[in-house]
């Protein structure tokens, strides 16, 4: 599965981009082929950035008496949801080891921190950085499934949390999962495109001006 990456094309771009190399890097040095590992650690991470920005989100809403009309809160405490139940379905295939226990809980507190100053000052680069994080976490999932498809990899039955909340058929195998994760994680590459591009225009306060114009100048 290819996918189209998302060009680079301001200075927040390219440091958002910068940054994913570099968790990249450390991602492949640390983890290199071991998929299942990788993908629960990660997946403790990927769950930090929808629910901070929602949060955030959602505490600007609160104190500048202004409702979220494009309905940013929900989606992103949706896609935090949607990253805590890969977390959940791949801990059913790979159990992190001490280290990697050890490794969670230092990233969970570092990256949490990380993000949400990022997320307070440069929203647009937060967002820009999430969309290029799951950029690779498809191809991280391709390359999973590769692996899978060529035997390196054991081919299991699907664990019955990933059938549930996929609604897979009873005999789904890992391969399946993968595949329904992956397309997950390109919704969530676009989602964070969009609205750091949104940010980037304005388009947002834009729109939300335009919309509290018109329904004061609207009798309904
Ligand atoms: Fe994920
Ligand atoms: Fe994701």
């Amino acid at each position: 599965m290819e996918i189209k990456k998302f060009t680079p094309n301001s200075q927040s771009d390219r440091v958002a981009l910068s940054l994913t190399m570099l968790f990249r890097l450390l991602a492949d040095a640390f983890f290199s082929k071991r998929y299942g590992h990788r993908a629960v650690v990660l997946e403790t991470i990927a769950g930090v950035p929808g629910m901070v920005a929602g949060m955030w989100t959602h505490l600007k809403s609160l104190r500048n008496m202004q409702h979220d009309e494009k309905g940013w809160i929900k989606e992103l405490l949706d896609e935090a949801e949607n990253e805590r139940m890969h977390l959940m379905i791949f801990v059913e295939i790979a159990r992190p080891n001490l280290l990697e226990r050890w490794l969670i809980l230092a990233a969970q507190f570092i990256f949490w921190h990380f993000y949400f100053a990022l997320y307070i000052f440069f929203p647009a680069t937060a967002h820009r950085m999430v969309g290029y994080f799951e950029e690779q976490a498809v191809i991280s999932y391709t390359d999973y499934l590769k692996c899978i498809e060529n035997g390196e990899i054991e081919n299991v039955c699907a664990p019955k949390i990933a059938i549930d909340y996929y609604k897979l058929p009873a005999t789904a195998r890992l391969s399946d999962v993968v595949k329904a994760v992956r397309a997950d994680e390109l919704g969530h590459s676009k989602t964070n495109h969009r609205m750091a591009s949104e940010l980037i225009s304005g388009q947002t306060s834009k729109s939300s001006r335009k919309n509290e114009i018109s329904s004061k100048v609207s009798p309904n």
